[in-house]
């Protein structure tokens, strides 16, 4: 089964998406994609590997409908860390899937580059196969121009662990005397995660009734709207994602102004002026219009550099692998 499908909206659907693109849309929206398993029992199917399968057709007909709204980056939570914890069949199930979708994606690489589409993977690498990581590898490297829309898959993911080995980096660069500790800031440690490219999701939806993060971008989501619903993933119609649509809508405004001060605090926080006197900062964040670009110190600037050349030439020695 492919990646893309067709515009195939009827016209009520039409009619829907059209009067809900007239109200705020996010940018970014994230999914964890829970009830695979569930739905699979429901039908008397093969729950390690039958509900997987309909997971991804679910997937590929949601980025359609993401692109039809108009939303721009969307993150999913293929794999996580803990999922390695499940039987052998349903890992090798889930791996041999990835594989089989990546490869699908090279196949396809024509259209999906001239929609551009640019595809990230982000998790820790080093746990999954050779050959897997090889075909992500590809994917990412053939795709890395595209800036029309954006797909990021969480794979041997969880937030702990990037957190963790984000700081990991730092405390080497701080040893290879690259980095000063006063280097170290939330940008910083933002910038070397796995998803130091992607955006901060607007809205987070999960499906299948839990009403949990499961350790899917805790730093990231911290001012996402977050959806949840009983619905099971495979279950999770294009209603069902108008749904998550207008909840975005009837929270956007509260949200976005909880944004803007948590912005301005961390502002006061970076320049190290804090004031005393609540009363004044409160002032100073309404006057205060001009947005603050983050920005790094000269040896932080060359560590990142470095970074990115290791994450770079990572990619390409897997991608000349011959297996
Ligand atoms: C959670 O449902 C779902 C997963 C652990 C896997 C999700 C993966 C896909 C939808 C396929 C994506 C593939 C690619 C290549 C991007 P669950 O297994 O926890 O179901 P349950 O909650 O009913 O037990
Ligand atoms: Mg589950």
């Amino acid at each position: 089964m492919s990646w893309m499908r067709d515009n195939s909206l009827n016209w009520a659907q039409k009619f829907a998406l059209n009067v809900i693109k007239t109200g705020k849309i996010p940018r970014h929206v994230a999914f964890i994609m829970d009830g695979n398993r569930r739905y699979a029992k429901k039908l008397h199917l093969n729950a390690s590997s039958d509900g997987h399968i309909h997971g991804f057709d679910k997937l590929a007909e949601a980025l359609q409908w993401c692109l039809d709204i108009g939303i721009a980056e969307v993150t999913v939570y293929a794999f996580s860390i803990e999922n390695f914890k499940r039987s052998d069949d349903e890992v090798n199930a889930l791996l041999e899937l990835a594989r089989e979708k990546f490869r699908k994606f090279m196949e396809e690489k024509d259209e999906l580059n001239k929609r551009g589409v640019c595809i990230r993977m982000i998790g820790n690498w080093k746990l999954l196969p050779l050959d897997l990581q090889k075909c992500m590898a590809d994917v990412m490297l053939l795709t890395k121009h595209n800036n029309k829309s954006f797909l990021n898959v969480a794979i041997a993911y969880t937030s702990r662990d990037e957190i963790t080995e984000s700081i990991r980096e730092i405390v080497d660069g701080v040893k290879r005397n690259e980095l000063e500790p006063n280097d170290i800031t939330d940008n910083l440690i933002r910038r070397c995660m796995y998803s130091d490219k992607c955006t901060d999701p607007d809205l987070l939806v999960r499906t299948s009734g839990e009403s949990r993060l499961s350790d899917f971008l805790l730093w990231q989501a911290s001012t996402s709207i977050v959806y949840f619903t009983k619905t099971l993933w495979p279950e999770f119609t294009f209603w069902h994602f108008l749904g998550g649509m207008i909840y975005y809508q009837r929270h956007y405004q509260k949200m976005n102004s909880v944004k803007q001060s948590m912005h301005h605090f961390s502002n006061f926080i970076a320049d190290g002026t804090l004031p005393n006197d609540l009363q004044q900062m409160r002032q100073t964040m309404e006057t205060e219009t001009s947005t603050k670009v983050d920005t790094f110190s000269q040896g932080a600037t060359e560590f990142l550099e470095k970074f990115d050349k290791r994450k770079n030439n990572y990619l390409m020695e897997l991608s000349n692998l011959k297996i």
